[in-house]
């Protein structure tokens, strides 16, 4: 579908923000939270309102509560000002409405009419399964209309569960609103660092040079979490983390190390190219989707000296899952840029902390001319970008330890984000919300994106369906993650960097 580029649109007159599922635990964790950050620093288009719609019997008051317990637990910088957020909530509404019912929707109408704003930002914040009959909704009834101003909606993830659900779910979104006001969220491409990714790779002269298959020897992308499935296993023993993180997360971590420089900084030219580091991957299914992945499940283990269940006596998990709780896969990008170099992607609940980096294993040096007194190695640069927690790069490099032997080990040479500009960086959320107010599609992911992260995924998916495995491998909670991954890595004789 041709996309309009749609950036910068002034919100001249006033916005409303109605999210469905407003009850849910993403309102009040992160939503709130960052529309009151935006609101602390006069970023909100004004005036701003907030409409609530779901199905619980809560009032407006009830509503303001809650979220406000939200801003007050959550909110990123403290203390929190009063001021600011009972402004916003002086203009937030509960509206009470199953999702199926019709007349919820003429309610909304008239709601945004009363209102007099022109500009709506739909929010889908719903368990996915409502998604469609909202969507629906929207269409049979006049809010999709807009006469003087605009209709934008968020679908958060998951974007279906396999390609196929995708697929229909693109079809309902585009049988009312055209691809340029659909914003899928993958709240990564938020994060600071990950856009940094961007500006460190185009925004400085020296790293393009060796950013390819001559001077890089492999890549690692690792997200790792300690925390286990928590209240969450209902949706994730369905999900596992090739369809939670790898189908997303990681997928877009790979496309924004590996894409070319965009012709310009606008959300066409930059997912134009991330889709074509998509197309560029080797699909893999099949023999070759095993040979090239692996997981595993969690068992009880210690973090943190606190001891840990298993993944299958969590609450809510079925006792004989086999859903993975752990993945690993080796990837190709086949251009002339990255041809034959391995990007290898991890992911794992319960491993021993929370991490998520990207590691660029430079080549070895040409020839040793230290032997055994290099204690740096023969490949020790490593450039480290750093997206959680201590965002920052670090370079790794072998220098000469002062003394009269010629003895070289490995140094670091750092940049942290709290250090260079005096503060943790802003939460994912804050910058996405407000973009999709300000209409730049950049930090969302296309309709051929998502379809073709499905298409990697699925391969997966169903090899692993297919395969006859006795026995899922294991991991013990608190540890660096299955043995099998180990050896998996090894037959190329690479090894995993320490979590
Ligand atoms: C979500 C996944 O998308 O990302 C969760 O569904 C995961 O399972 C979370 O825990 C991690 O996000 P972050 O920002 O904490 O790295």
């Amino acid at each position: 579908m041709p996309e309009i580029e749609v950036k910068n649109e002034p919100c001249t007159d006033g916005v409303a923000i109605v999210i469905f599922g407003v009850t849910g635990d993403l309102s009040r964790r992160k939503l709130m939270p960052a529309l009151y950050e935006n609101a602390k620093f006069d970023r909100l288009p004004q005036p701003f309102y907030i409409i609530g719609f779901a199905r619980r019997s809560w009032s407006h008051e009830k509503m303001r509560g809650v979220l406000r317990e939200g801003v007050i637990e959550h909110g990123r910088t403290q203390p929190i000002e009063e001021e600011v957020l009972q402004r916003l909530l002086d203009n937030a509404y509960y509206l009470e409405s199953t999702f199926q019912d019709p007349k919820g929707y003429v309610e909304l109408e008239q709601a945004i009419s009363d209102l007099g704003v022109k500009n709506t930002l739909f929010y889908l914040s719903t368990p996915p399964d409502q998604y469609s009959v909202i969507v629906e909704n929207i269409g049979k009834s006049d809010l999709d209309s807009c006469p003087g101003g605009w209709r934008r909606i968020v679908v958060e993830k998951p974007f279906g569960r396999d390609l196929e659900s995708a697929q229909t779910l693109d079809k309902e979104l585009h049988a009312v609103f055209q691809e340029h006001q659909i914003y899928r969220m993958d709240h990564y491409l938020g994060k600071e660092t990950v856009q940094n990714i961007l500006a460190f790779r185009f925004g400085n002269g020296i790293f393009e040079p060796l950013w390819n298959r001559k001077y890089i020897d492999h890549i690692q992308i690792t997200m790792a979490e300690s925390e286990g499935v928590g209240t969450r296993a209902g949706y994730y023993d369905q999900a596992g983390v090739v369809r939670d993180v790898f189908q997303n997360h990681l997928l877009q971590l790979l496309t924004l190390t590996a894409m070319e420089a965009p012709a310009v900084f606008s959300a066409k030219a930059v997912r134009d190219e991330k889709v074509k580091v998509l197309n560029s991957i080797n699909n893999i299914s099949g023999e070759t989707a095993l040979q090239n992945t692996f997981r595993a499940q969690y068992v009880s283990g210690s973090i943190d000296e606190q001891r840990v269940p298993s993944y299958r006596d969590e609450q809510d998990v079925s006792p004989d899952s086999t859903t993975e709780t752990y993945m690993a896969a080796r990837l190709f990008v086949n251009n002339w840029r990255w041809a034959g170099v391995p990007f290898y992607l991890r992911s794992g609940k319960r491993l021993p902390r929370r991490v998520t980096d990207i590691a660029i294993q430079f080549t070895q040096i040409p020839l040793s001319l230290f032997g055994q007194r290099n204690l740096a190695g023969e490949a020790p640069n490593v450039l480290v970008i750093r997206i959680q927690p201590d965002e920052g790069i670090t370079l790794f490099l072998g220098a000469k330890v002062p003394g009269g032997s010629m003895q070289v080990e490995p140094v670091e040479m750092k940049f942290n984000y709290v250090e260079a500009f005096g503060g943790s960086p802003p939460e994912a959320y804050e910058r996405l919300l407000l973009d999709c107010l300000m209409g730049d599609a950049t930090l969302f992911t296309r309709s051929d994106e998502v379809e073709e992260a499905w298409r990697l995924a699925q391969g997966i998916i169903e090899a692993w369906e297919e395969e006859d495995l006795e026995n899922l491998p294991v991991y013990e909670a608190g540890t660096q993650g299955p043995r099998g991954a180990d050896f998996f890595i090894q037959r190329e004789n690479h090894r995993w960097r320490k979590i």
